[in-house]
């Protein structure tokens, strides 16, 4: 048996593209840990119906998404890539877990009050109330011992660690309890118009998103005209200049120089200089991503073929734990 630490973690294919947000936040960390951990990798793709959409484009999303995963590095041969739905026993256990959730447990969760918000109470559907409770069958099913996730997916982690804690109050030790794996340094990419706001697909505006699928001139055209402030001063101070902080985190994670070195190397000089480096620093960062992800989605049965091959393996694991887990609750055995 694979004696590594598990990771677990997903994204959702809501958008062409991913943006610089889910990249740094998450992506990125995904590459890095497939060596050291047994790392299970999924495009959410059940999480993505909770909200309208499209079955054509959600089927191209899908692919476009399993393709920017593997261009940004995840290999088949060192890591599981998959797509949720290819796994049936995401949803079996969904409903197991949802009969030990409560229903004020599951609408207090941010993302369903912000989106139930964004929609209208009635237009909301019971799947974005539910879509929390889905996410930690995703964990649980794998016995994940660490999820690499931005930090507004916190709260999503606390409702699985209670679950899988109420699970085995209740029904024996069986469920792994998860640790969120969060980068503070890119926990939080912001939109550059509103650099308040954590950097997001569905509620950035295009000038304030960076997608890794984006030309480079546009890319260029954003950075520059990222909101600062009035002061000329490169230096962080997330309460009054939130945008010059945000892109001197960024500049950091992807040249891996310190925030107070990148401060002392930028003393003296104006925001233009800067932005200008944080820009190459991006395009450099997502060209070859784009070229890659292009190459991969130019050959479908190919990437369907790693797609089904990456199923295969999640599904062993997972049918093992939905087996416990039913035993454990006394559903008759299947003979
Ligand atoms: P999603 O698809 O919105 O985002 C994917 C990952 O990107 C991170 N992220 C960010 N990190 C830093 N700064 C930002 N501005 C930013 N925006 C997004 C997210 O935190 C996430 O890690 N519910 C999840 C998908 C999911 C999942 C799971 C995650 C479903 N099942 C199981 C982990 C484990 C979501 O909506 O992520």
């Amino acid at each position: 048996m694979d004696r590594r630490p598990r990771v677990l973690s997903g994204i959702q294919p809501t958008a062409a593209s991913f943006h610089l947000g889910n990249y740094l936040g998450a992506v990125r960390q995904w590459v890095e840990m497939q060596d050291a951990y047994d790392a299970f990798y999924c495009v959410v793709d059940l999480h993505a119906i909770t909200v309208e959409y499209s079955p054509a484009e959600l089927r191209r999303r899908t692919r476009r998404a399993a393709a920017q995963l593997l261009a940004a590095g995840l290999d088949p041969e060192r890591c599981t890539v998959f797509v949720q739905s290819h796994v049936p026993q995401h949803t079996e256990l969904t409903w197991m877990l949802q009969c030990l959730t409560g229903m004020g447990e599951a609408s207090r969760m941010t993302q369903f009050k912000d989106k139930s918000q964004r929609y209208g109470e009635s237009a909301a559907s019971v799947g974005l109330l539910t879509y929390p409770i889905l996410q930690a069958a995703d964990i649980l099913l794998y016995h994940a011992d660490y999820v690499p996730v931005g930090v507004d997916q916190k709260q999503h982690l606390e409702l699985t660690r209670d679950l899988a804690q109420r699970f085995n109050h209740r029904f024996g030790e069986t469920l792994t309890l998860p640790n969120p794996y969060i980068m503070q340094a890119v926990q939080k990419i912001t939109d550059l118009q509103e650099p308040t706001a954590k950097m997001s697909k569905s509620s950035s505006s295009p000038g304030g998103i960076l997608d890794v699928l984006e030309e480079p001139s546009s890319l260029r055209k954003k950075i520059m005209r990222a909101v600062t402030d009035t002061g000329t001063e490169i230096k962080a101070d997330e309460e009054n200049k939130p945008g010059v902080t945000n892109l001197l985190q960024i500049l950091s994670a992807l040249s891996g120089t310190s925030v107070p070195d990148l401060e002392k190397r930028y003393e003296g000089q104006g925001y233009g200089t800067f932005k200008k480096d944080v820009a190459e620093a991006v395009v450099e960062a997502f060209a070859p991503i784009r070229e890659r992800t292009e190459k991969l989605l130019a050959d479908e049965a190919e990437l369907d073929r790693l797609l089904v091959e990456g199923a295969v393996r999640a599904r062993a694991v997972a049918a093992e734990t939905v087996a416990v887990v039913k035993d454990r609750m006394g559903f008759l055995p299947q003979g």
